[in-house]
């Protein structure tokens, strides 16, 4: 069996995008893939296809295994570009019999593609499909992570197609999660959720349990980026449960951005107080950190501590740019607390108090504004908040 194949007769036909480094504002340094999978049987099918880019790739997979025109079946999975990019010219020359896809896929897909003439079989959770000796049921994910969103079972071989679920983006010539280091896997996988999938953690919850109760007997899960899991699927669907019910660890972390490094002082202090308290902490200056590195780091979070100086009667534009972003992924189940140095008006504070509150984290502390620069009196007003957040976190671990 080559180092592509899943089982006898499925084929990782995707392609490996070495060099991206950026997927719309997500740093994605390892680079990443566009998983496809070809299963031959007596109906030849194609699940998913990959980015426009990389459609050379995809065909020169398949021409390894069959002629591409003796595709009968499409599976679509997911309508975002990175998997559906490919479609209109794999359309013209395949001319597949049937293009499988979920109700909202079929929307999506002609508000995409402008092609309501393809012939489009839209399947819903439960349609099996029989494709020769082995059969695919359809399960739909909607809003894992887009309304189009589906999985599909490949029952005989124990195959799960996840589409976005469960993936990550890592680039690598090796295809399974045993053949790589598992804690790059892991740590990449928890940024894919922390940026990607972490606002809707309440459906994937209900959705994990669904899927759970229909006791499926899953060997492989085959995601639409990444390492498929074959040895480690335990791991990740306790990762997926965790996450997915906003589960924290007994951790504080500071973000912040300073002007003429008060602010910065400031959060040394609070650190100082946090570590008094026996919270674990991470110091995440926004200057030098990535904002989706920092979301990977909000996940894990109990306590969100934030600092920044006031600028303009506003927050530092970095700052104001992370809630932003930190505000559309919707963390919950975390309590918070702000600091920040000011010169003469000293908005920030509130404002930092206000974006917590607005994403329904729990401001614990009224905030701690300091002029200019802090002295040893003041510094200590920030270790005594550390320590006061500190105990709260441990209050809660505690219950
Ligand atoms: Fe990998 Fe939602 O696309």
């Amino acid at each position: 069996m080559s180092n592509n194949e899943l089982a006898k007769g499925v084929h990782w036909v995707g392609a490996v995008d070495w060099d991206i480094r950026d997927f719309h504002g997500y740093s994605t340094y390892k680079g990443t893939t566009y998983n496809a999978f070809l299963v031959v049987d007596e109906k030849v099918t194609l699940f998913d296809t990959v980015k426009r880019s990389h459609m050379g790739d995809l065909l020169r997979n398949i021409r390894a295994i069959i002629d591409p025109t003796k595709i009968d079946y499409i599976v679509v999975n997911h309508v975002e570009m990175d998997h559906s990019g490919s479609l209109p010219e794999l359309m013209d020359l395949i001319k597949p019999e049937k293009v499988f896809c979920s109700p909202m896929g079929k929307k999506a897909l002609i508000d995409h593609f402008h092609k309501p003439e393809w012939p489009f079989e839209v399947v819903k959770s439960g349609t099996e499909v029989s494709l020769g000796k082995r059969t695919v049921q359809f399960i739909e994910t909607r809003m894992l992570h887009w309304p189009d969103s589906m999985f599909s079972f490949l029952k005989e071989d124990g195959i799960l197609f996840s589409s976005d679920a469960f993936g990550q983006h890592l680039a690598s010539s090796e295809r399974f999660d045993d053949e790589v280091d598992l804690s790059i896997v892991m740590k990449e996988s928890t940024k894919y959720y922390a940026n990607i999938l972490y606002l809707f953690s309440p459906l994937i919850n209900k959705l994990l349990k669904s899927i759970a109760d229909m006791n499926l007997d899953i060997k492989m899960i085959a995601p639409d980026h990444g390492v498929i899991w074959r040895t480690h699927q335990s791991k990740i669907l306790a990762a997926y449960d965790k996450w997915s019910k906003n589960e924290a660890d007994k951790k504080a972390l500071i973000i912040y951005d300073s002007m003429w490094h008060s602010t910065e002082t400031m959060a040394y202090a609070v650190n100082d107080g946090l570590l008094e308290a026996g919270v674990s902490t991470n110091m995440v200056n926004l200057q030098v950190h990535h904002r989706s590195d920092v979301m990977t780091q909000v996940l894990g979070a109990k306590a969100i501590i934030l600092g920044s100086s006031t600028l303009n009667n506003g927050l530092l534009p970095r700052m104001a740019g992370f809630l932003m972003y930190m505000r559309g992924l919707k963390p919950t189940n975390k309590i918070g607390a702000a600091f920040g140095s000011f010169g003469w008006s000293g908005e920030a504070v509130g404002l930092l108090n206000t974006a917590l509150t607005d994403m329904k984290i729990d401001v614990i502390e009224d905030g701690l504004k300091i002029k200019y620069v802090p002295d040893e009196e003041k510094l200590e007003e920030c270790r005594e908040m550390g320590r006061r957040v500190g105990k709260a976190v441990c209050d809660i671990f505690e219950e």
